[in-house]
């Protein structure tokens, strides 16, 4: 009896000597995961910011050359005996770095209000296929150059939608100019518009590129954010595109979603309200007491 209850005294001991070398184990790799995680990130921040540091670096100084190197030899032609055609040459390519420039500092100017939540909209009712259309031929050259197929479905009786169009323009024009940009030669873009119960408009663009995984979109949609960042890119941009294209959308009180599978390809939807949703909401922000700033709107 005696020798049993001691037998069972020295095994709970035991037991519980095991049980507080396991649990000290246990808490030890717990603190080398964290560690490990914790470097592991930290590595990853500090590559995506020396990523960023460069790309910025290459995106601001590529066109300043261009501006700098030809208007002093446009500045010196009688000297260098420039011929007038290269003189227009040179012009264009000065006048096209410099809207390049133009576009980034806008880009960068657009992400920093949208983050600020000081983004208004000066909204009017618009024609969705006119703006789209616009957009298409504004990049028709670019998807020539790229030998991209542009084909368009944009039906005449969609309903109007409330927005800017310079903001519309610009969700558009983003998405048109990543789809062209990451297609393979050959392929084809897609650009369809369509009207939706509640007037709703869908705008569809899709391409048949590289296409990005779950975690690559993630990375796509924060700013600055490029799939491959590094100095091997073979592509031009910023990181700014998707992120303001979603964030205007948003504004328009409208949805944005991207559909995409690797090397299969990409599909972004827009979703426009109406201009009585529009009117719904702004109802309903009134009558919850939302401010204008809130909704994003100014008043008309
Ligand atoms: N249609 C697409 N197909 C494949 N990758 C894409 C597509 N659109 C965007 N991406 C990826 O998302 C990144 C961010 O896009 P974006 O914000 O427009 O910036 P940028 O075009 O300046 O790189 C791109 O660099 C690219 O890696
Ligand atoms: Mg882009």
């Amino acid at each position: 009896m005696l020798s049993s209850s001691f037998g069972s005294q020295k095994n709970n001991s035991l037991m519980n000597e095991y049980a507080s070398l396991l649990g000290d184990a246990v808490l030890r790799h717990r603190a080398r995961l964290a560690e490990h995680s914790a470097r592991m990130e930290a590595e990853l921040a500090g590559k995506v910011k020396s990523e960023f540091i460069s790309n910025m670096n290459h995106e601001l100084r590529t066109p300043l050359n261009t501006v700098i190197g030809f208007s002093k030899i446009i500045a010196e032609q009688d000297r260098r005996e420039v011929d007038k055609s290269k003189v227009i040459e040179y012009a264009n390519l000065i006048h096209d770095a410099a809207v390049h420039l133009l576009t980034l500092i806008n880009d960068i100017l657009d992400i920093s209000k949208v983050q600020s939540g000081s983004y208004t909209l000066d909204a009017c009712e618009l024609d969705t296929r006119a703006i789209l259309a616009q957009q298409i031929s504004a990049f028709r050259e670019e998807a020539n150059k790229a030998s991209v197929e542009i084909i368009q479905r944009l039906p005449e009786d969609l309903p109007p939608v409330r927005g800017e169009e310079r903001k519309l323009a610009q969700i558009f024009g983003n998405i048109l100019s990543n789809a062209i940009k990451f297609s393979p030669s050959g392929s084809s873009v897609k650009v369809e518009a369509a009207r939706l119960p509640n007037d709703v408009v869908a705008v569809v663009i899709r391409d048949t590129g590289g296409g990005m995984s779950a975690d690559e979109l993630e990375i796509a949609l924060q700013p600055f954010g490029q799939v491959d960042g590094s100095k091997t890119r073979r592509r031009e941009g910023t990181g700014l595109g998707l992120p303001i294209a979603k964030s205007l959308t948003e504004l328009h009180g409208g949805e944005f979603e991207i559909r995409s599978q690797k090397n299969v390809g990409t599909e972004v939807v827009i979703l426009l309200p109406s201009r009585q949703q529009v009117a719904m909401a702004r109802a309903r922000d009134t009558a919850l007491g939302k401010s204008a700033k809130e909704t994003g709107e100014t008043a008309q």
